[in-house]
């Protein structure tokens, strides 16, 4: 079983509903996880058409109206749920996801296999 693999923690569930959304890494990558409207999920932090980082300012993540995850840099929208993106430059394709659990009360992610 490859170590990228390892299930990580990444940070209390009620901080997570707190804030939003938290920055992390995995092996090495900038990931993400949100919690909005009830929803969670995580994702890796690059934009599938420039591979750059969504964000600007830590932890924020979402348009005005929190509906939806944005790429700072063009305006690119992305569905929280499936992370595709259905305005901008890279409209149809979607964010990496990864898998996460709830464990005593902390989000754990990993690498899909
Ligand atoms: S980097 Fe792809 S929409 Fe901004």
């Amino acid at each position: 079983m490859g170590a990228g693999h390892a299930w990580q923690r990444v940070c209390r569930v009620d901080d997570l509903q707190r804030s939003g959304a938290i920055e992390f890494n995995l092996d090495g990558t900038a990931c993400f996880v949100i919690s909005l409207n009830g929803l969670i999920a995580a994702y890796v932090n690059r934009c599938p058409h420039l591979g750059i980082e969504l964000n600007w300012m830590p932890g924020r993540f979402f348009d005005l109206e929190r509906t939806f995850i944005q790429c700072a840099t063009h305006g690119a929208l992305f569905t929280p749920d499936r992370g595709t993106c259905i305005a901008g430059p890279c409209q149809g394709d979607a964010l990496s996801p990864l898998e996460w659990t709830l464990a005593d009360g902390a989000v754990l992610v990993r690498m899909p296999v």
